[in-house]
């Protein structure tokens, strides 16, 4: 059973459950709080994330920074993980098998991260949490004792600007949350 942060980010490091991690340069585990309010989930590492080892560092995380900043959540509020620990070849969404294979660490930090306010960033986060696609847009929805969100991924906010307004009033709106 994995105990601690420290042990399970040994389990990740080692972990070959996949091929994704015969392509990886590291694995990219997590960032922020260990203690979190607010817990975002992205969908996997990219290019920027895979050389550092650090999740939502591209331009993706600048985003995702303003947006926290926007939120007024204090550092160590929040934090950020991904579905998957390895990045996928080109980019490429991960697949049902790669999902399955990190579940269980992604499930674990959850659980040791216990935030109260979960926020899917996208589809992917949405279907790896859920199981499938449930949420509306908009809604806010309790499982287990947390309120759970989606948002649009921060790299769908570079492509389609216009999505930009009505996230930023979901986040007015929701502001009571976090
Ligand atoms: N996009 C993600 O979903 N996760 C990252 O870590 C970076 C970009």
């Amino acid at each position: 059973m994995i105990e601690s942060f420290e042990a399970l980010e040994e389990q990740i490091n080692s972990c070959t459950a996949c091929q994704l991690h015969e392509s990886a340069t590291h694995k990219v585990i997590m960032k922020g709080g260990k203690n979190p309010k607010v817990l975002f989930i992205g969908e996997a590492p990219g290019k920027n994330e895979d050389a550092s080892g650090i999740p939502f560092c591209g331009r993706a995380g600048k985003i995702l920074d303003d947006m926290i900043e926007d939120m007024d959540i204090q550092q160590n509020d929040w934090a950020v993980i991904n579905t998957v620990k390895c990045r996928p070849p080109d980019n490429r969404r991960p697949r049902k098998g790669e999902l399955a294979a990190c579940r269980a660490f992604f499930e674990k930090q959850i659980d040791m991260l216990d935030p109260d306010v979960i926020i899917l960033l996208g589809n992917t986060a949405e279907e790896a949490f859920l199981g499938n696609r449930q949420l509306q847009w908009g809604e806010c929805r309790e499982i287990d004792g947390k309120n759970v969100v989606k948002f649009y991924h921060p790299a769908a906010l570079i492509y389609t600007k216009s999505r930009q307004p009505e996230q930023q009033e979901f986040i007015e709106k929701n502001s009571t949350l976090w």
